[in-house]
This record gives structure tokens, sequence and C-alpha cells, in this order.
């Protein structure tokens, strides 16, 4: 399985293909050599050059959501992620890469559903330690999905983007025709209950549609379909769950402890669409 996703990966630096080599430390070689050490909890860092202006998911951020999905809360969407996967994840030598990767939950059960090879891609090397610790056979790479990706032309059967920063151009450059784009994002009402509470932004109208054109111009029209899941959740996982989004970069530590110190449950509905684009 990790051969089959090293041979799709390209030197960040080059273009030139990379190779495993594994005397003790395990490192990612290419012919001109340019070299990659696969950090202790097992991803490898491709980013060269000067760091993106970025501000990365922390470690605790990427501990709460581990601990929000580790629970199970988003069980139902991973099932129908891995569902829309494994129509085009097909045959030995399938690759699917999960762009935003995070703590590597999605990609999790992609693989476990298909049985086909891995690459995982996240800014946060945060998220790389859990995601390479979930997800042992994929090649978790730290990587800036808005910079040209570190693959090679039509090489994925499918790539997944759940609630992560998309470049359209790039997936349909790695994508192999016959494959599939399959896109989650949260719809208007999203956590409605709790979001005026957590400082977590709304959804706002209109960006379905923004969705749809900014992938017109690389894809087919694609097909969607939404998934409600409702929610019961105590204080703290109230607190988890504001924490691991966008808006945790803002929370205070005083306002999460408040959220944490909620009494009873909190019922509130999850609403997600999951759009796939097919590559013709
Ligand atoms: C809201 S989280 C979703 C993570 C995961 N897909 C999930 O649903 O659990 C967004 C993820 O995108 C990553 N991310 C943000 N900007 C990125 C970029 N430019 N390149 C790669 N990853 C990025 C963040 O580090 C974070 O892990
Ligand atoms: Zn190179």
């Amino acid at each position: 399985m990790f051969s089959h996703a090293v041979a799709a990966l390209r030197c960040p630096v080059c273009r030139g293909t990379l190779q495993l080599r594994d005397g003790g430390q395990p490192t990612l070689a290419c012919e001109a050599g340019h070299l990659f050490d696969a950090a202790k909890q097992g991803y490898f860092n491709l980013l060269t050059g000067k760091g993106t202006v970025f501000e990365a998911d922390s470690a605790d951020m990427v501990a709460a959501r581990y601990r929000f999905l580790d629970a199970g809360h988003y069980s139902g969407l991973a099932t129908a992620v891995a569902e829309a996967a494994a129509g085009s994840l097909k045959g030995p030598g399938a690759l699917v890469l999960d762009a935003g990767t995070g703590t590597g939950h999605y990609l999790h059960a992609v693989l476990e559903r298909s049985g086909a090879a891995g690459i995982a891609m996240d800014i946060s090397k945060f998220a790389l330690r859990r995601a390479a610790r979930l997800n042992p056979a994929a090649a978790n790479i730290v990587w800036d999905v808005w910079r040209p990706l570190p693959m090679a032309d039509n090489t994925a059967d499918v790539v997944t983007v759940v609630f992560a920063p998309r470049n359209p151009a790039e997936f349909a450059r790695v994508l192999r025709p016959g494959g599939s784009l399959i896109v989650v994002t949260p719809r208007p009402g999203h956590l409605a209950e709790i979001a005026g509470r957590t400082g977590m932004l709304g959804i706002e109208a209109g960006k379905e549609e923004r969705l749809l054109d900014s992938m017109r111009d690389y894809f087919d029209p694609g097909t969607s379909h939404s998934l409600d899941l409702p929610l019961s959740l105590t204080g703290s996982e109230v607190a988890d769950l504001a924490y691991m989004g966008p808006a945790g970069h803002h929370l205070q530590r005083e306002e999460l402890a408040e959220l944490a110190a909620l009494e009873g449950l909190v019922s509130t509905t999850a609403k997600f669409r999951i759009s796939e684009f097919p590559v013709s």
C-alpha cells in the first residue's frame, strides 16, 4: 500500500520520482538527491522554502478534534464518505488522496472500506502526528494544498476534502479519468443551536453556489446529497467541537471552560453536504 502511494508522489523541488530509503530512518529521496526524512511519528515534511503564512491548527485543537471524532459523533459521515469513495476505489493499486486530512479520521474509514492505498496531506504537523498513527500504511505528508501538489498527473482515483481547503485545478490534474472528487461542506443551519454560544460562524447563504462555481472550470457538474446527524452533547463535547474548528483559533481559555461547564445535554444537528464531481 505504502509503495503504491510513494509511486504517485513527486519531489516538490525537481518533480522527479521519489523512492523510499529505509536504512534506519525512513527517507524519501529523488534521483537529484533531494531528501525528506520521516519524523519519528512516521510522517514526511515535503514543504520546502519559506513557510506559508498560515495559522496551522495547534496541538490542543488537534487533540480536541481527535477526542470529538473518536467518540463517534460523526461516524455516520465517515461511513457516507467511505461509501461514496468505494465506488471509484476498485482493484489493486487504487489510490485516494485526502486533502486536509486532519487527524486522518475520514481517510481511515475510506481505507478500511476499500483497501486502497492512501496519501494524506495537511499543513499542520500536529494533525499529521495523529494521522500517521491512525493510518500507518498511508503516506502522510505535510503540505500546503494551495501549492502545486507533490504528485504525478492522473494518479489518484479519488480525492476527498472534508471541511478543508480546495484546489480544484490541482485536484483535477492528479485525478485519473473515471475518478471522482468528494467534497464535504457544512449546510446552512449546521450546529445552529450551539453556534451562537461558541463563536462559530454561521454558514452564509450562497456558499453552495460558490463551491459549484469554483469547480466548473475543472469538473463536470456533480451530484450532491444532504446528511443530517442529530447530536446530544455534554459541555466538554461542545467545548471540543468549538475548539476543533476555525473558531478555535480565537477562543480564549475562559470561554472554553465556560462551555465545558455547561450542565445537562445540548441538542443540535450537524448538517452536511456530500458533493461528488466525476472526472471524465
Ligand atoms: C476543519 S479541519 C478538517 C480536518 C479533517 N478533514 C476532518 O474533517 O477531520 C481543516 C484541516 O485543513 C488543514 N489545512 C488548512 N489549510 C491547509 C492548507 N493550506 N493545506 C493543507 N491543509 C490545510 C488544517 O490543518 C486542518 O487539519
Ligand atoms: Zn528532487
